[in-house]
């Protein structure tokens, strides 16, 4: 299909960002990937930015035991790793207000420790007191240290949040519902419920925000977004990367707790959503929850016919052989943990009833991509000469979330030629052609929201519970009749299993996978684009 280059003037509302005040940073798990990968480079770009605040000092703690010139080290590689152009003497200056101080998790001493450390660095670089706990922990952790926290005056926070003291706190929030009841009542018999701030990374990036805006900023596509003009919505998370080194963590989450309950279901809400009054926390997670509530229910039925769960074998990508999961590091080799999900289901209100949503999501599939495509309804009578409506091309939009990062509208318009003579089009935009700029990274955002205390990019607990009661039914009908929910293999490098193409041939619709060689986004069974002269 031809592209067209949507010619776009960005115009800007005022985009000045904020700048938090004095804080500290300390960061749970200071030994960790995620800290070296996104975070600390994270808290580097928002320097770059100058929207650090003017006072502030970050101190790692962990159970590896550093001085505070080995922790600068560490920082100092990841920091050059993740920024080529790392200028001598920033770094330095961040570098100097990282410091360090190690412990064990449920040592009250430690915690002691911890706080003289930031007191003295509090004198040093921050005149306020305020405090940001970054758990980067495993989700075993967060009570112990959270409880820790408490029974040390770390987290108490002086009148009217003055100073304040915030926890964040990673995914997963508990296995399945009834822990995460569990964990909430413990976080919340220790911390106000404006102390905790839940992270889904996904609601930080850019292109997931862009959701609302395209949503809630055009006039032209909210009165289409409905059952009446609206066939179907798909959302595809896909990554090419297998397991990698996390083999512990995910035998025991698997694809539907580490993609679904969270980044799967927050998009999913974020595309159904009714408008909310503000784009304010309240609200936004007020008709985020909405939204998850109104998911149809699993019925034995359905959980059986419109959930496909999968697990890769062995296969090629990018002409290197790959070995399957169970070859995997730290895998039980009859392990039956599912890599991919796909999935039908139905919202039950007003706005969506009856329109299918497909979600799938998986690794080790044939590229790393992930998008939102809603196919809109064909037009209702045809009056180019076509035999009928169905042969009329569905107009489709697709928000590209990454990796590249854009969004395109499927059009028909007159070719030069005979009279009916129709050709598609796809209006396409790129955010770093457009914006000159790639979209900064999620981490970067929801640090600083935390830093200036606006959640609207945070998970309520109601959010939180809202998407267990979703996926909890599925956990427990795996467990209880794995015979009914049989686990399918797929190759490393395709598409997920045919189990999943099935899932939506049934309703007669494909999933639209990116371009392939041909240069379609369907699979064989679409019908081409019609030109009838
Ligand atoms: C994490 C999951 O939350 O998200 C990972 O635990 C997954 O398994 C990752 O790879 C995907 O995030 P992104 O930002 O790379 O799409």
């Amino acid at each position: 299909m031809p592209n067209i280059k949507a010619r776009m003037t960005p115009t800007h509302t005022p985009c000045e960002e904020q700048k938090p005040e004095g804080c500290g940073i300390i960061i749970f798990g200071a030994s960790g990937d995620l800290v070296y990968r996104k975070l600390l480079p994270s808290l580097f770009n928002l320097y770059l930015r100058k929207l650090m605040p003017s006072k502030f000092y970050i101190l790692g703690f962990a159970r590896t035991e550093m001085t505070d010139e080995d922790f600068r080290e560490r920082v100092r590689e990841a920091l050059v790793d993740a920024h080529e152009d790392t200028k001598g003497e920033i770094l330095d200056s961040f570098l100097s207000q990282c410091r360090y101080t190690s412990g064990d998790y449920s040592d009250i001493e430690a915690y002691k420790r911890l706080q003289k450390k930031a007191s003295g660095c509090e004198d040093d670089f921050s005149k306020k007191e305020n405090k940001l706990f970054y758990l980067a922990l495993p989700p075993q952790l967060h009570p112990t240290v959270v409880s820790r926290l408490s029974q040390s005056g770390l987290t108490v926070e002086g009148e009217n949040e003055d100073p304040w003291a915030r926890v964040v706190f990673e995914k997963p929030f508990g296995h399945d519902l009834q822990s995460a009841l569990e964990l909430d009542k413990h976080l919340t018999s220790m911390l106000k419920p404006s102390q905790i701030f839940r992270i889904d990374h996904y609601l930080g990036k850019e292109t997931v925000q862009s959701i609302l805006m395209l949503r809630f900023a055009n006039i032209m596509f909210e009165p289409l977004w409905n059952q009446r003009y609206i066939d179907n919505i798909q959302i595809t998370v896909a990554e090419s990367v297998g397991v990698e080194h996390r083999g512990g963590y995910y035998e025991e989450a698997g694809c539907l707790r580490d993609m679904f309950q969270n980044h799967m279901l927050q998009m999913l809400s974020l595309v159904t959503m009714e408008p909310p009054t503000r784009f304010e926390a309240e609200y936004v997670q007020g008709e985020r929850v909405k939204l998850l509530k109104a998911i149809r229910p699993w019925s034995e039925r359905t959980l059986k016919e419109n959930i496909v769960r999968a697990q890769y074998a062995a296969g090629t990508m990018d002409g290197k052989d790959v070995p399957g999961y169970h070859d995997e590091l730290n895998i039980a080799p009859d392990s039956t943990t599912e890599t991919f999900v796909g999935m039908k289901l139905y919202i039950d209100n007003w706005r969506w009833q009856g329109v299918p949503i497909y979600m799938r999501s998986g690794k080790r599939l044939n590229m790393r991509e992930s998008e939102v495509a809603v196919t809109f309804k064909r037009v209702p009578h045809s009056v180019f000469g076509f035999e009928s409506q169905h042969e009329m091309p569905a107009n489709i939009l697709v928000m590209k979330i990454q990796p590249d990062e854009g969004v395109d509208l499927t059009i028909h318009t007159k070719q030069p030629g005979p009279k009916s003579c129709m050709a598609s089009l796809s209006l396409s935009f790129k955010y770093d052609e457009v914006f000159d700029t790639a979209p900064q990274d999620a981490y970067e955002r929801l640090l600083l929201d935390c830093m200036l205390g606006d959640r609207t990019l945070f998970l309520s607990r109601e959010g939180v519970e809202a998407a267990w009661k979703v996926v909890d039914p599925v956990l427990n009908f795996w467990r209880d009749h794995p015979e009914k929910a049989p686990l399918h293999p797929y190759k490393a490098g395709s598409w997920g299993p045919k189990a999943s193409d099935d899932l939506l041939l049934r309703s007669g619709h494909l999933w639209r996978n990116p371009p392939d060689e041909h240069g379609t986004h369907f699979k064989s069974l679409a019908k081409p684009l019609l030109v009838r002269k």
